[in-house]
């Protein structure tokens, strides 16, 4: 039965970790009010859309929802709809949500979400509709609450913005400039998190390796990961994103020489064609990002390399193509995340010439995702017989007699445990590879 005295709130999240968790934020702060947290938003007091923009689709789902949700509104009038986060902060697209359904309570941009007890406040007070979009970024908001969806690994922002202007990325313009939060902070938000048993953190930035920016007294992202990873009781460090043109020697001994730090590096290579990454402003050619890879390979033996994909981008000729999928069978990626090209408005490659059509672009992806996945499936079957260490954070998806957890290097694997084991780290020797993920047995 419905717990009356609480009012609840129902939260979707689209987009990057980084969404993930100014939703945790958000979550938080209602948390403070006094709201519960409801998984069914037909019996919620306030649905908020915590919305993403990079691709088109990310959009169209925003549009889906509300649409659907339109009826909620009708059948309770005090009902609060609130749309926040990096679609909301692009030019226009307020307004135009605001004229396709009126019906939306609360509009703000990803710069603000910190005043959002305020904005519930005034709701509360009468106001029908309010619109809120901060044109820039302002200082560094800390200590703010958070409530957590995992009780065993937690997202730590420690960087916002972007100031890389890849041409076909929406992100600088949405997320504003590099900024970093003090190295103390962050490690006292770290030793908080053990302190309640958390295991493993996740650093989040757009491009971490250019942590520490304007920061006095300096510092720099490696010498970051070697404060944290001094944190006693934090067994796992992760981190993303790693722009390959920042990439510092210094970071990839840093992992090498750790004892937290995981060997997995997500470096998004974006295409295998110099011509095109020059055409993206990445900063690095082909050669380069292999020889980084090479590098990598040689310090850290036994790293898991994940990536960014991005197919058919303006010009993407099939040559260029096929360096792509050359690239990748060199690299042999443990895992890769493709995506057709959208146009995003407001970004340079959104004015080229040679936009590639959606049949050459769907037809690429099939190739690439072909390549992609014969890599994994052969890698993870690598594992049929190896023992691995596994952070176990819940029960399986798709059969609540098993649990899961993930590797150090990130992989995905199912097995044979006790419920106890929840948040701790066990031993699991692999009995058979499902593709893209592993199944095992607890070695007690
Ligand atoms: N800061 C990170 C990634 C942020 S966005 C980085 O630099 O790697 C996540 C991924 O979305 C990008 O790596 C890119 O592969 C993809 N992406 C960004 N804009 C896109 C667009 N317009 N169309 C298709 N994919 C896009
Ligand atoms: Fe976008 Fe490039 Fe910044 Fe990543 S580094 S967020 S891809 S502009
Ligand atoms: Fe999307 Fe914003 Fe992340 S556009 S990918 S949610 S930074």
């Amino acid at each position: 039965m419905k717990d009356k005295l609480k009012q609840t709130y129902f939260i979707e999240t689209w987009g990057c970790q980084m969404n993930e968790e100014d939703s945790e934020k958000i979550s938080g702060m209602l948390k403070n009010m006094n709201y519960k947290r409801t998984l069914d938003r037909e019996d919620a007091d306030i649905i908020i859309f915590n919305t993403c923009c990079v691709r088109e689709n990310a959009e169209q789902k925003v549009f889906g929802n509300l649409g659907a949700i339109k009826a909620l509104k009708r059948k309770n009038p005090n009902l609060i709809i609130v749309v926040s986060g990096c679609m909301i902060q692009q030019e226009s697209m307020a307004e135009e949500i605001a004229k396709k359904f009126p019906f939306v309570s609360l509009l703000i941009g990803t710069h603000n979400a910190y005043k959002f007890p305020e904005y519930l406040n005034r709701l509360k007070n009468g106001e029908k509709q309010i619109i809120d979009i901060w044109k820039q970024e302002g200082e560094i908001v800390e200590g703010l609450p958070i409530d957590r969806k995992s009780s065993v690994k937690a997202f730590v922002t420690i960087m916002y913005g972007c100031n890389n202007f890849c041409t076909y990325c929406i992100v600088p313009y949405v997320r504003g400039r590099e900024r970093s939060r003090k190295p103390e902070d962050i490690e006292n938000e770290i030793k908080e998190l053990v302190a309640k048993g958390y295991k493993e953190v996740t650093l989040l930035g757009q491009n971490v390796n250019s942590y520490g920016k304007g920061l006095e007294p300096s510092i720099n992202f490696a010498e970051l990961l070697k404060r944290i990873d001094k944190i006693e009781g934090l067994e796992r460090i992760k981190f993303m994103t790693s722009h390959p043109k920042d990439l510092s020697e210094e970071v990839i001994d840093a992992i090498a020489n750790g004892r937290a730090l995981c060997e997995h590096i997500h470096l998004p290579v974006q295409s295998g064609s110099s011509r095109i990454l020059k055409k993206m402003n990445r900063h690095y050619s082909k050669e380069q990002y292999l020889d980084l890879v090479k590098m990598i390979k040689e310090k850290i033996p036994n790293v898991a390399l994940t990536t960014d994909i991005i197919v058919g981008f303006p010009g993407e000729t099939e040559e260029d193509f096929n360096e792509t999928l050359e690239l990748v069978k060199e690299v042999e990626y443990d895992s890769a995340f493709t995506f057709l090209y959208s146009i995003r408005k407001g970004t340079p490659a959104a004015e080229y010439e040679e936009q590639i059509d959606e049949k050459t672009k769907h037809e690429r992806f099939e190739r690439l995702v072909e390549v992609v996945n014969e890599i994994v499936i052969r890698k993870n079957k690598s594992f049929e017989g190896k023992t691995v260490e596994v952070l176990v954070e819940g029960l399986s998806k798709n059969n609540e007699e098993n649990l899961m957890g993930r590797t150090r290097d990130g992989r995905l694997v199912n097995f044979k445990g006790d419920k106890e084991d929840i948040g701790k780290l066990v031993n699991v020797k692999i009995v058979r590879s499902q593709g893209f993920s592993l199944l095992g047995d607890k070695i007690i």
